[in-house]
């Protein structure tokens, strides 16, 4: 990987903290020569003075900055997702040459990027899309990566990107996803899986909190406890240091302080909306971008403050039990939330033509990324085992899992129910469970009322063909070719 002489083999655009620390991990890899160009030259001359270790090569402006790279030039954009991108590539191309290699590290829409990539390989250059997890930390000590674009650019770009990348069980955290936008599609599920997560702890806290009176400290060291389980992952360990962080102005939980009102960047809406186009239900997805947006609405909460219902509380019998109870109701409500998340990357993968290995998927977010979990050893076994899983829930170990843990699940959505608790993803993902395993759904009849006013027609189990009902008419039954 080492650059020409005096030249840098990688460069990075856009000096921010993120972009900073992907630069420093770049320069800490053997091998690696890594130019630096920020529009503010400042930031430039800070992270030089900082990191002299580093051996950047610093540019004052784009030509600097080609001139400084080897060919094939590679650049990584990390600068905020937008209309900065397009400025940012519109001056690379221009000083570029077919051959050389634009990746964009943001957290780009996967729309824009099959726009861009189509753009820019008309000028003979490369574009790659490539998402980047694990925030600053990861940035800077091994992201989980997930790029997109041609083949001929991860000829160039696999070798550098595998030298940051974190590692899991001895595989560094990073694939060639597909063509074009095929890296920010999984780096949008990969977002929207963790808006469900972080709202399936949020709801399990939530219900301990309330249920059992339990301090924000005795729940960290739930949370810590569960960290040592099936539940082990990034954030059940951030959840537990959150939990036990007192506000240094108040001396109060610091939990207790902050302003229940959530935001969001947009890549879980995003996730959505994509899924509903696709016609995949990610109700764990949905419920937790829904609850985000629940929580940003003071003036209707405030309205809705007066309305009757129970007042949050109830009466726990066996506070242990309960908990258990509902470590397993979030065990089994993440993987419904896993599932749906694959079968959003499947109907995608299918939808734009990419060639996405699920099990590459699973392995790469094992580490570095912000879902980094042991669960994700399982699910890469379970598609390593049946690469053509129809549904994550249905592969042996987590079909055994649900078995196990769901009666647990049923008691925690009734109780949080009865209690006037609000547990969205975990009875969204409850009911999406029951309605992927029913024999028989009331969708019959949704079909019927549809032929009723609409004359949609409908289809019959019991043969073939498509009909309608004469509901204005006699009520008989007409093949649907007959209705024109
Ligand atoms: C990651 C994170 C990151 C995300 C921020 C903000 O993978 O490192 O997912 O990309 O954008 O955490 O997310 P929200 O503001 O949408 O919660």
């Amino acid at each position: 990987m080492s650059g020409n002489a005096g030249k840098a083999n990688i460069g990075v655009v856009g000096l921010a903290v993120m972009g900073s620390n992907l630069a420093r991990n770049l320069a800490s890899r053997e091998g690696n020569t890594v130019a630096i160009l920020n529009r503010s030259y400042e930031k430039t001359q800070k992270l030089l003075d900082e990191h002299p270790e580093a051996g950047f090569l610093p540019a004052r402006d784009y030509e600097e900055f080609a001139a400084t790279l080897a060919k094939p030039r590679t650049a990584i954009i990390m600068v905020k997702a937008g209309r900065g991108t397009d400025a940012v590539i519109d001056e690379l191309v221009r000083v570029f040459e077919p051959g050389d290699i634009i990746v964009d590290g943001g957290n780009a829409l996967f729309t824009d990027t099959i726009r861009r990539e189509k753009a820019v390989r008309e000028t003979g250059i490369n574009f790659v899309g490539a998402g980047i997890s694990g925030g600053e930390e990861g940035a800077l000590n091994g992201p989980s990566i997930m790029p997109g674009g041609s083949a001929e650019a991860w000829q160039t770009l696999g070798p550098i990107l595998r030298s940051i990348a974190a590692v899991a069980e001895g595989e560094p955290c990073v694939t060639h996803v597909g063509t074009d936008g095929a890296g920010h599609f999984v780096k949008m599920i990969h977002n929207g899986i963790e808006y469900a997560d972080m709202q399936l702890i949020a709801e399990a806290y939530d219900l301990i909190r309330r249920g059992t009176g339990k301090s924000p400290a005795e729940i960290a060291d739930i949370f810590a406890e569960w960290n040592r389980g099936e539940l082990e992952s990034y954030l059940i360990e951030i959840t537990a240091e959150v939990l036990r962080q007192t506000d240094p102005a108040t001396g109060e939980p610091l939990v207790d302080v902050i302003l229940d009102q959530a935001g969001a960047k947009g890549t879980g809406a995003w996730t959505v909306q994509t899924a509903l186009d696709l016609g995949v239900p990610v109700s764990g997805i949905a419920e937790a971008v829904f609850a985000r947006s629940l929580s940003s609405k003071p003036a209707q909460r405030a309205a809705a403050a007066e309305l009757p219902g129970p007042d949050g509380t109830f009466d726990i019998h066996d506070a242990d039990a309960f908990v258990e109870d509902v470590r397993q109701a979030l065990y089994a409500s993440k993987i419904i939330a896993y599932s749906q998340g694959f079968d959003a990357i499947v109907a995608g993968a299918e939808q734009y033509g990419w060639d996405i290995k699920k099990g590459d998927i699973a392995a790469i977010w094992r580490g570095g990324c912000i879902i980094r979990a042991q669960f994700l050893n399982r699910i890469t076994e379970a598609y390593a085992a049946d690469p053509g899983l129809v549904a994550l829930v249905t592969a042996p170990y987590f079909a055994d899992a649900v078995t196990r843990t769901q009666q647990a699940w049923r008691r925690v959505v009734v109780a949080a129910a009865e209690a006037g608790i609000p547990s969205p993803a975990f009875s969204s993902s409850l009911a999406y469970y029951d309605g992927l395993r029913a024999d028989r759904l009331p969708a019959a009849l949704v079909q019927g009322q549809r032929d009723f006013f609409g004359a949609h027609t409908y289809k019959r189990i019991d043969r073939e063909g498509t009909f309608h009902t004469l509901w204005s008419g006699d009520r008989s039954e007409v093949s649907a070719v007959d209705t024109h």
